[in-house]
């Protein structure tokens, strides 16, 4: 019965009429099956027997198949020191996988008090539950400000929805990274397909949450005739950034600009002179201040800015 349950979420939303009538029939065996009684370990459907169609929910339950959540963890390269929010977090596969495989702590939050129960015995089961919790909470007021990595399975618009926070409440290098949605114009750092032999393919999202660099900035550095100011005006949009530099002899192009977390490079070429001098900045932001080096015609010096 569960496998007509659609891959893709957005489709769960135009099949109504099929869902109520699922409804109907899932509703009848929860009467009967209690979290308790549940198997312990996951399946390609457990918890769709607790599954709710509830007017609060973004988005329906459907649970990413066992390859996949290895391949978003992966993904995200975790590890014993990361701690991961899955928002909306279903049975708790991912976050229990993430503990029980990569050494990972980390909690899941959920609407549905039957999937919050249900985690929690799995994670008993499955001998993670001092790494991990779960808890029901609405996703949109969860405190993810500790998160290292974030998971997510939910629809596009929920995602858009998601983004001010995630830009906001997550510390820079946070990796987040999400089943089949994507998330418009804040483009992705890295996409993968999964191919399926019996299903439509799995897509696999990963963004890593850039700092903020949007502003003036200004530094001295040693160059060939003297010490030289430089100052630069950068527009920011996500992890992509633009600007023109300038000092006292003229105006420097950026180009080459990569931003993945804290981590910051470009290159600047002057566009005064008739010899055409090229500088690669490669450095950290730690809040107004970029620490890092500077390479000037094959020489490398330390340099603040
Ligand atoms: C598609 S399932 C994904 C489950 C799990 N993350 C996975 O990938 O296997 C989405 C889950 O989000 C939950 N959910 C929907 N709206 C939510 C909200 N506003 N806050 C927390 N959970 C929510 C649903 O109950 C459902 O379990």
């Amino acid at each position: 019965m569960f496998q007509k349950f659609s891959r893709n979420l957005s489709s769960l939303r135009l099949s109504i009429p099929v869902l109520a009538a699922m409804a109907i029939v899932v509703a009848a065996v929860s009467c009967s099956v209690n979290v308790q009684n549940a198997g312990s370990k996951f399946t390609p459907y457990s918890g769709a027997e607790f599954a709710e169609q509830s007017d609060n929910l973004d988005v329906g339950y459907e649970p990413t198949a066992m390859a996949v959540v290895n391949a978003m963890l992966t993904m995200a390269s975790i590890s014993p020191k990361d701690f991961l929010i899955d928002l909306g977090s279903g049975d708790g596969r991912i976050v229990i996988t993430a503990a029980k495989r990569f050494g990972a702590h980390g909690f899941g939050v959920d609407l549905n008090p039957k999937l919050v129960e249900l985690s929690i015995k799995y994670s008993r089961d499955m001998r993670v539950a001092d790494r991990v919790a779960f808890y029901v909470q609405d996703l949109f007021v969860t405190d993810i400000s500790k998160a290292d990595v974030v998971t997510m399975y939910l629809l596009q618009e929920v995602n858009l929805k998601l983004r001010p926070k995630l830009l906001s409440d997550l510390k820079p290098g946070t990796r987040v990274v999400s089943h089949d949605f994507h998330m418009g114009e804040w483009r992705p750092d890295k996409t993968i397909i999964i191919p399926k032999e019996d299903r439509e393919k799995s897509v696999l999202y990963l963004w890593i949450v850039p700092t903020k660099v949007s502003g003036k900035w200004q530094w001295r550095i040693s160059m060939p005739g003297g010490e030289q100011t430089f100052s630069l005006e950068v527009d920011q949009h996500f992890q992509n950034f633009a600007g023109v530099a300038t000092n006292e002899k003229g105006k420097w192009r950026l180009f080459d600009t990569t931003l993945r977390g804290d981590q910051i490079s470009f290159s600047l070429v002057s566009e005064a002179d008739d010899r055409m001098i090229r500088q690669d900045y490669e450095g950290r932001v730690k809040s107004n201040v970029i620490e890092g080096t500077v390479t000037l015609s094959g020489g490398v010096k330390e340099t603040r800015f």
